[in-house]
C-alpha cells in the first residue's frame, strides 16, 4: 500500500500533518527524525516524505540535522517551516534569524499559479506562520515559488530533486487552504487514495489471523470507544477465540455495566462480566487521597483481571486498545510530557502477564478508531460516548468513596447526561459529568431546614483533553438540571457549575 513517511523534528503540529494526510485517504506514520524507518519501508510503498517544523534553528549547534543520504532519493520531499529551512541549508542556502519575527496570519502575496503545489490555491490565501528564522538565500538549484508581504521565501522548490519547501504551516487550521496544499503534495507523489476504514479492517483482520495462528487471546473491556472497537475487530478476525473480560468495579455510571454488557453480547463479542464491586469498595475504604485511589483501583483491577485470565486455557495473546497519540507521545523527539496525574488505563496491563501483545489500532487516531467502529456496525451509544476515566466515579467523589456516595453521584450524573441528550447538547461537549463534593450546606425545603451535600456539574469543550474550556450551557438548561437533581435526589440540596478552563484547572476534580 502507498504511504507517506513523516519525520518529526519536534514540532507541536506533527500529529496534525499525519491527520490531514490520512483524511486524504493516504496512510502515513510519524518517526522521530533520527530513527531508522527500514521496517516501515519494507511494509509500505513510500511515495513521499514530509519533514516537520521544529523549535530549533538550523544554526543551533545541537539542531537536529538529517543526513541527505538517509532520505529515499527517488521520492518527493515536502519540508515544512524548519523542514524547509533545513533542506535549503543542506543544499547550500542561507538561513538567518529574521529581524522581524513572523507569527500568526500572513497572506501569500505572490505564487506560481501553474505549479502543481499551488493547484486550486486562491490569490492572497491566508497561511499561518510561526518562525523566527528565515531563508535569506536559496540553494543554487532552487526556484522561488511564493512570497508574503514580510518574507521573500514563503515557498520554493528544487526541481531536480523534487524537493518542496514551505515556510508556513499547511497542517494548521488557520492556513485556510492547508488541506489543499497537502492534497497537492500527495498528487505530486502520485499516491493512491485507498486507505479507508474498510481497507483498514480487511488488512487488520488478515494480520490478526496470521499473528494468532489459531491460538486464543484475552482482553479487558472498559466500555470505552477504543477497547470496544478493538474487541469488535478482533472478534471479526478470530471469533470466540477472543476472550474479553469486563470488570464491574462499582465505579461506573448508573446502569452502565449491564447496558454495556448487553451491547457487547448483541455484537457477538465473547465477553465475561465480572462483578468485583465489593473488592474495589473495601480496598477504597477510608481513602481520600486521589493518587492513592488511582493506585488502589489499578492494583485491584490487575488482580481481578489476572485471576480471570488465568482460568482461561491456551491463551497466548493479550489484546490492547492502545491508540496512536499514546505511541507518538512515548517516542516523540520531545519525550513524554510531564505527568500531572498518573492515569490508570485499562489498556496498560503489567508486564508480569506474560502474553504477546496485539494492538490493532496502535496507529490510529481517536476519530479514525470511531470511523472503524462505525464501519464495524458499533452503535452510536458506544462510539460517541464521552471519555470516562479508568478510576471512574472514585475520582469524582471528593473524599471517601462509599456505596451511598456512589449512588448519590450516579443519580445526579444520570440526570445531567439525560438532559444533555434530550437537548441534543451531549455531542456538543467533549465531556460532561457530576462531581460529589465533601461539604454539606444549609438549605430549606418546605418549612424544613436541610443540611445536605453539594453536586458540582462540569461540562467542557476540548479537542483532545489536553486543554479545555468550560461549556457555555444555556442558563435555562442548567436551571432545569439543578431543579431535577435537588427535587429527585434525597441528600442533595445545592448544585454548582464549574466555570474554570484547563489550564489552570484540570477536567476532572481529582
Ligand atoms: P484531566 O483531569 O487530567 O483529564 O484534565 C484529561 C482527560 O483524562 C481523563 N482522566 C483519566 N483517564 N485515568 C484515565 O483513564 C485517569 O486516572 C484519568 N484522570 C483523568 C479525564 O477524564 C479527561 O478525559
Amino acid at each position: 500500500m502507498d504511504a507517506i513517511l513523516i519525520l518529526d523534528f519536534g514540532s507541536q503540529y506533527t500529529q496534525l500533518i499525519a491527520r490531514i494526510v490520512r483524511e486524504h485517504r493516504v496512510y502515513c506514520e510519524i518517526f522521530p527524525w533520527n530513527v531508522d524507518y527500514d521496517e516501515f519501508r519494507s511494509r509500505y510503498n513510500i511515495k513521499g516524505i514530509i519533514l516537520s517544523g521544529s523549535p530549533y534553528s538550523v544554526n543551533d549547534s545541537e539542531a537536529p540535522i538529517i543526513r541527505l543520504e538517509s532520505l529515499i532519493p527517488s521520492v518527493p520531499i515536502l519540508g515544512i517551516c524548519y523542514g524547509a529551512q533545513m533542506m535549503a541549508y543542506l543544499l547550500g542556502g542561507k538561513i538567518k534569524a529574521s529581524e522581524k519575527r513572523e507569527y500568526g496570519r500572513a497572506r501569500l502575496a505572490t505564487f506560481s499559479y501553474d505549479h502543481p503545489l499551488f493547484d486550486g490555491i486562491e490569490p492572497g490565501t491566508q497561511v499561518w506562520m510561526s518562525h523566527s528564522d528565515t531563508i535569506v538565500e536559496l540553494p543554487p538549484e532552487a526556484r522561488l515559488l511564493s512570497s508574503t508581504e514580510s518574507i521573500r521565501v514563503a515557498a520554493y522548490e528544487v526541481p531536480s530533486r523534487r524537493i518542496y519547501g514551505v515556510q508556513f504551516h499547511p497542517e494548521v487550521y488557520h492556513t485556510s487552504q492547508g488541506k489543499t496544499f497537502i492534497h497537492n503534495f500527495l498528487n505530486i507523489c502520485q499516491c493512491k487514495r485507498d486507505w479507508t476504514p474498510a481497507s483498514f479492517i480487511e488488512d487488520a483482520i488478515q494480520k490478526i489471523r496470521q499473528q494468532t495462528n489459531g491460538k486464543h487471546a484475552v482482553m479487558a473491556l472498559s466500555g470505552g470507544v477504543d477497547s470496544s472497537v478493538v474487541a469488535a475487530l478482533v472478534t471479526r478476525a478470530i471469533g470466540d477465540r477472543l476472550h474479553s473480560i469486563f470488570v464491574n468495579n462499582g465505579l461506573l455510571r448508573k446502569n452502565e455495566f449491564d447496558s454495556v454488557l448487553n451491547t457487547y453480547h448483541s455484537l457477538g463479542i465473547n465477553v465475561k462480566g465480572v462483578d468485583a464491586c465489593h473488592e474495589f469498595l473495601s480496598a477504597l475504604h477510608g481513602i481520600t487521597d486521589p493518587e492513592q485511589k488511582r493506585k488502589i483501583i489499578g492494583r485491584i483491577f490487575y488482580e481481578v483481571f489476572e485471576r480471570e485470565a488465568k482460568q482461561l486455557k491456551d491463551v497466548d495473546f493479550l489484546v490492547q486498545g492502545t491508540i496512536y497519540p499514546d505511541v507518538i507521545e512515548s517516542v516523540s523527539v520531545a519525550g513524554p510530557s510531564q505527568t500531572i496525574k498518573s492515569h490508570h488505563n485499562v489498556g496498560g496491563l503489567p508486564s508480569r502477564i506474560n502474553l504477546k501483545l496485539i494492538e490493532p489500532v496502535r496507529y490510529l487516531f481517536k476519530d479514525e478508531v470511531r470511523k472503524v467502529g462505525k464501519e464495524l456496525g458499533l452503535p452510536d451509544g458506544i462510539l460517541n460516548r464521552h471519555p470516562f476515566p479508568g478510576p471512574g466515579l472514585a475520582i469524582r467523589i471528593i473524599g471517601e468513596v462509599t456505596k451511598e456516595r456512589i449512588e448519590l453521584l450516579q443519580e445526579a450524573d444520570a440526570i445531567f447526561i439525560d438532559e444533555l441528550k434530550k437537548e441534543e447538547l451531549y455531542d456538543q461537549v467533549w465531556q460532561a459529568f457530576a462531581v460529589l463534593l465533601p461539604v454539606q450546606t444549609v438549605g430549606v425545603m418546605g418549612d424544613e431546614r436541610t443540611y445536605e451535600s453539594v453536586i458540582a456539574l462540569r461540562a467542557v469543550t476540548s479537542r483532545d483533553g489536553m486543554t479545555a474550556d468550560w461549556a457555555r450551557l444555556p442558563n435555562e438548561f442548567l436551571a432545569r438540571v439543578s431543579t431535577r437533581i435537588v427535587n429527585e435526589i434525597k441528600g442533595i440540596n445545592r448544585v454548582v457549575y464549574d466555570i474554570t478552563s484547563k489550564p489552570p484547572s484540570t477536567i476532572e476534580w481529582e
